[in-house]
Order: C-alpha cells, then sequence, then structure tokens
C-alpha cells in the first residue's frame, strides 16, 4: 500500500549522517569499536536478559543475528535456541563473538562474514526460523527482512537517548577527542519510522519499549574509574575531568561501594513475516 508519509526518505534523511560515515568501510570502522563495544555489552548483561525475554524464541530454532557484533544477543540466543547464524561485516567483532562463545560454553553458534547489503536470500543466506536486526544495517531493508525468516522478524534499536556510543561518551567528554558531537535522539524520526514503513506494507507490528542502560557494582569508586578507563585512552592530566563525568553515574551505597548505572530504553518491534503489500 503506497502511505499518506513517505517514511522511507524520513529513514534516509534520519540515518543520512551516521550512514554516510559507516558506509565508507563499515569493516574498518566497526572493527575499531569491537572492543569498546564489548565491554559497554558486558556492563548491559542484565538489560540484555531483559530484551532477550521479550523475543519469541523457541528451542528448536534457527536464529539469524544480523550485524551480530560481539554477540550481545546471539551468545545468549544459542544458550536458548538450537542453532544461531551470527552475521556481521566486521572480522573483528566476529573474534570478539567467538570468544563469547567460547567463554559461554557456546557450540551452536556459527560466525558468518558477510556485508549484509550484499546477502541475497537463497543465494549467499538461507532462511532462518527466527531473524533479529538489533542497532543493525537489516532494519534499512525491511523487505529483505521479511523474506529471511521463516516464523520471526524482531527489529531492536534504542528507543531514546543514550544509546550506548552516547553513554561511552558521556564519560570521555572533554578527555578525548573521539567523542560524537551529536544533538540528542530526536522523537519525531524515531521508531515510528519503522513502524509506519511496516504498517504500510501491510504488516502489523507488536512494539514493546523495554528499560535498557548499563550497570556494574564497584566496591570503590577508585575501582569504578580503573574500570571504566578501559573504554577510552586520555592523557593522564585529564584524569580529573573523567572522575567528574564518571561520578555523574555513580552512587555510594553507604559501605564504601557504589554502583555505576546509566538508564535508557530500547524497542523491540516484531513480525511473523508474511506477504507483503508493496
Ligand atoms: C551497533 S553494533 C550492534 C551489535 C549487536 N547487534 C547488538 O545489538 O549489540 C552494529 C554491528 O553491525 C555490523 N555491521 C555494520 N554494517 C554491516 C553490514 N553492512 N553488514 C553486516 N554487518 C554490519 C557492525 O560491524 C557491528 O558489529
Amino acid at each position: 500500500m503506497k502511505g499518506l508519509v513517505n517514511w522511507e526518505a524520513l529513514q534516509k534523511l534520519a540515518m543520512a549522517p551516521m550512514m554516510k560515515q559507516m558506509d565508507q568501510n563499515p569493516a574498518e570502522m566497526w572493527g575499531k569499536s569491537a572492543i569498546m563495544y564489548n565491554q559497554m555489552a558486558q556492563l548491559e548483561v542484565v538489560y540484555t536478559r531483559n530484551q532477550l525475554d521479550h523475543l519469541l524464541l523457541g528451542p528448536a530454532d534457527s536464529v539469524l543475528d544480523i550485524g551480530c557484533g560481539p554477540g550481545r544477543l546471539a551468545v545468549p540466543i544459542a544458550q536458548r535456541c538450537a542453532r544461531v547464524t551470527a552475521l556481521d561485516v566486521a572480522p573483528a567483532m566476529l573474534e570478539v563473538c567467538q570468544d563469547n562463545a567460547r567463554r559461554a560454553g557456546v557450540t551452536n553458534l556459527e560466525t558468518r562474514l558477510l556485508n549484509w547489503e550484499e546477502a541475497v536470500v537463497g543465494d549467499n543466506i538461507e532462511q532462518h526460523d527466527v531473524v533479529i536486526a538489533s542497532r543493525s544495517v537489516g532494519m534499512r531493508d525491511l523487505v529483505k527482512l521479511n523474506q529471511v525468516a521463516r516464523k520471526h522478524v524482531f527489529i531492536l534499536s534504542f528507543a531514546r537517548s543514550p544509546s550506548l556510543k552516547e553513554a561511552r561518551d558521556s564519560l570521555f567528554r572533554d578527555v578525548t577527542d573521539d567523542v560524537l558531537d551529536l544533538p540528542p535522539a530526536n522523537r519525531m524520526l524515531g521508531y515510528n519510522i519503522i513502524f509506519n514503513m511496516l504498517y504500510d506494507m501491510g504488516i502489523d507490528p507488536s512494539v514493546k519499549v523495554v528499560p535498557d542502560g548499563f550497570t556494574r557494582d564497584y566496591r570503590s569508586r577508585l575501582e569504578a574509574y580503573d574500570d571504566l578507563r578501559q573504554l577510552g585512552h586520555f592523557p593522564s592530566e585529564k584524569e580529573e575531568i573523567f572522575r567528574c563525568n564518571v561520578d555523574r553515574w555513580l552512587t555510594a551505597n553507604g559501605d564504601g561501594s557504589c554502583t555505576f548505572r546509566i538508564e535508557t530504553r530500547t524497542y523491540i518491534i516484531g513480525w511473523p513475516p508474511q506477504d507483503l503489500d508493496l
């Protein structure tokens, strides 16, 4: 069905600045972030579990995770399902994913090095029962997502600021120069776009918005600084600024220990694949 609003054009406009950067060499760009992303994903484990609980996953299902990164979702999904294909364009991300799978004792996860833009269903990528595109290039082609899934498709991303990168950057503001100076997420250009694109394709997607965030308990503030410092590199004269940035997110527990927590929200849009009204 042709909708009243050109949501596809809006999606392109909304994603343009980020995509321009990503499209140049996604493998290299994402490869450089693999270690940082994995560290942030470890702070996110409790919230990630909550996201998984909202996905329809059966023990006999095969699952395709498009743009799997370090396996934040792919590894725990492999513990719930028959098998997982963890697909990514960045070899460095797939190495971290394999390492995480090994540590978790997961043996039913296969990594696949492939640029999703070059994936052709039935040619170099086979159908899977459940398909996941989380914070992923996969959400740029909803028709291909619909085509590659047998039972269900799920798209996940941040429903508001901060995203993972924004949360990480909040610790390194005025400390390093790899902090992106982006305005906070614009609600007018949020998950409403994907919902409406699907609606116009004849799909009635489900939408859930769940708490997300990054948290860890530390025995002391010093332990927190030492751990979180590993998310970036900065000269020692910037230490005080870094500590002030971290302090914003630390709560003292009364016994000298403290809790680091940055909260945000993630949306989960899902649908069973169907014939499309294009
Ligand atoms: C923001 S991370 C998301 C990781 C994971 N899905 C999650 O939810 O935590 C995006 C991932 O998509 C991968 N990626 C980017 N462009 C891609 C492409 N064209 N084809 C396949 N993977 C891609 C990146 O390498 C990166 O690992």
